[in-house]
């Protein structure tokens, strides 16, 4: 069955990222000039994904506005003549068909994910983490549809983190199946230091069977007393089945400041008018902290 539909839960308060994000959500946040989102949402598209689900809270319907289209900013463009960036704004409100809902409270990822219930339906979709970037050849969530596509299970994106990192994420114990290919045995949400049944962590990309609804409207509290996604597709695996792959492509973390500021220099080094500037930029500091 085909993927229609990508579900971005967005109603974070964001708070390591106060006080900026007292008023601006901080999937808004700059990536160079284009918001966190739209990486996310281009990904989804060109993955063959039209409907977008925002997951949204009070606070943040900025980001609707965003994907909206401005009558007002196209003339004034269109007046001021400027071809280039009027075509850049019309496509971004005509790219993807965007429906919303709200997080009422904030009761974790599981329960974000049960917001998007009714508008997704019966089917297979989509869920995309917009804390997580990843650039890559090939889109990452295209990556997870193939596999998807030849298992006809839920899939969830894989990344071999260090040690002493894996009580930050979700860590799976799989087998193998082929290269880069496992099949989830289990899942474990942020395990205590010392206790991850592996270093294959879950990134925030997954194709989901829809089943995962029912799991997740009983599923308990878990860590940090929230409801956990990766709890329910710990079920899930044991019941329907779970597959994970290990992406090809670079991701960074920008729900974390240091990893927003390395995906702004990442995306800036990849535009040809800005990277000469900020190289030499990066030289100078260098040369003076070396001093
Ligand atoms: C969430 C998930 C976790 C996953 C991580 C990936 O955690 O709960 O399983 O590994 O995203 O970024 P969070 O980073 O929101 O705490």
């Amino acid at each position: 069955m085909q993927v229609r539909k990508v579900v971005i839960p967005a109603a974070g308060m964001g708070t390591r990222f106060l006080p900026a994000t007292k008023v601006v959500p901080k999937e808004l946040f700059p990536l160079v000039d284009r918001p966190l989102i739209q990486e996310v949402v281009d990904e989804a598209v060109a993955s063959g994904i039209n409907n977008l689900i925002l997951v949204t809270a009070r606070g943040k319907s900025a980001m609707e506005d965003y994907f909206d289209i401005d009558p007002g900013l196209e003339s004034f463009l269109e007046r001021k003549g400027d071809k280039g960036m009027l075509q850049r704004v019309r496509e971004i409100s005509r790219m993807i068909q965007v429906a919303s809902v709200r997080q009422k409270e904030p009761l974790g990822l599981g329960h974000a994910v049960l917001c998007a219930r009714d508008l997704v339906g019966l089917e297979p979709f989509a869920v995309i983490l917009p804390d997580d970037l990843i650039d890559a050849a090939k889109p990452c969530l295209a990556q997870l549809l193939d596999l998807f596509a030849r298992t006809g299970k839920s899939v969830v994106a894989l990344q071999e983190v260090p040690d002493d990192q894996t009580h930050m994420y979700g860590i799976i114990q799989g087998q193998k199946t082929e290269a880069g290919v496992y099949r989830v045995e289990s899942f474990v949400e942020k395990p205590p230091p010392g206790t991850a049944p592996s270093n294959l962590a879950v990134i925030g990309r997954y194709i989901l069977a829809p089943g995962i609804f029912s799991l997740l409207e009983s599923q308990e509290r878990g860590v940090g007393g929230e409801i956990q996604l990766t709890d329910a597709l710990n079920s899930l695996a044991g019941t329907d089945g779970v597959y994970g792959v290990v992406f090809e492509g670079l991701r960074y973390d920008a729900g974390d400041r240091l990893g927003l500021l390395k995906a702004n220099i990442h995306y800036t080094l990849k535009d040809d008018m800005l990277a000469p500037g900020l190289l030499q930029f990066m030289a100078d500091k260098i040369a003076i902290t070396k001093k």
